[in-house]
């Protein structure tokens, strides 16, 4: 099959490219140049010539704060695209596979999100990316969504390599504790992917919305801690409270995701943060 995937040179977009070269399908990446989701025009020109069987929007207008000050950018990128490509993929009966976010939810609760839990978005990307789902769902028949959260990897940039950049030159960092998630190893997120799409290939894919995201639970202090650790890091860290560390978007105190329904539907079992972790860390380390 024909696979076109969006945003190639994000986390997510090159982790695909690593897999795609052990795949037997035919993989066509593009880059923000070949393919702008804020040029209408071009993605019509393309999606016309290249005529994919699957389209992976890996693509996204990710900077939450800056889409704070540039919601306009924001909204073409996560809504108005992902609404053309699930209209051009219902037209032509193809598959969509699309990337949220666990920021949908903004939920505070004492247990892993549902997918049915109620959405709340807080902010211009998290409230972008909710309308981008909704268009997908809406216009495409064949179209599944991943929810996901906290995502690093050893390419383009994450709080894992930031972490390990800001420890070269200072001895104490502050860090968020008030907030709960999951980090979420984007090679973990391109093999999910790819594993739905041997059930679609099989015709037996059950469409609709899917949390993913390694498994257990952190804050970004402990979080930061064990990168460190792992690293054997010497550096100060002190836990802050989010009020100490304001950003022009607010986000959720809590992000741990139920993970039931794409363990059943796709036999999907994620690994521990950790392990993930400490993969990222060695490729990061020998590269
Ligand atoms: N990062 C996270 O912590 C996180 C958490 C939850 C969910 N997600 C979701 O996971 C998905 C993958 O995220 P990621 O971490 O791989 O993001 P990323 O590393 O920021 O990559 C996003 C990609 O989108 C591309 N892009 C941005 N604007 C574009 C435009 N106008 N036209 C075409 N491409 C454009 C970027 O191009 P350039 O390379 O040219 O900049 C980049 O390659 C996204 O849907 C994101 O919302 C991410």
């Amino acid at each position: 099959m024909k696979i076109l995937v969006t945003g190639s040179n994000g986390q997510l977009g090159s982790e695909l490219q690593i897999l795609a070269k052990d795949s037997s399908d035919d993989f066509i990446f593009l880059d923000r140049k070949s393919f702008d989701l804020t040029k209408p025009a071009q993605m019509s020109k393309v999606l016309e010539n290249e005529a994919p069987d699957i389209i992976i929007n890996a693509a996204a207008y990710t900077a939450v704060d800056a889409a704070e000050s540039d919601s306009q950018t924001a909204q073409s990128v996560n809504a108005e695209a992902v609404k053309q490509m699930a209209t051009y993929a219902n037209e032509k009966g193809i598959f969509l596979l699309h990337i949220s976010s666990d920021y949908v939810y903004h939920s505070i609760n004492d247990r892993p999100i549902k997918e049915t839990d109620p959405t709340k978005p807080q902010g211009v990307y998290a409230k972008t990316k909710l309308i981008g789902e909704q268009a997908a769902m809406e216009h495409c028949k064949k179209c599944v969504i991943i929810r996901t959260s906290w995502v690093y990897s050893s390419f383009g940039n994450n709080f894992v390599k930031t972490m390990l950049r800001l420890s070269q030159n200072r001895d104490h960092l502050s860090i968020v504790e008030d907030q709960i998630g999951v980090p979420t190893y984007a090679k973990d997120i391109a093999t999910c992917l790819l594993k739905i799409i041997q059930y679609y290939k099989a015709d037996n894919c059950t469409f609709g919305v899917y949390n993913f995201s390694n498994t257990g639970m952190t804050n970004w202090y402990e979080f930061a801690k064990k990168i460190f650790e792992l690293e054997d890091i010497k550096i100060s860290l002190k836990a802050i409270p989010s009020s100490e560390y304001p950003t022009p978007a607010d986000r959720p105190k809590w992000s741990v995701l139920n993970l039931e329904k794409i363990t059943k539907e796709f036999d999907i079992k994620a690994r521990n943060w950790e392990a993930a972790l400490r993969e990222c860390l060695i490729l990061l380390k020998d590269s």
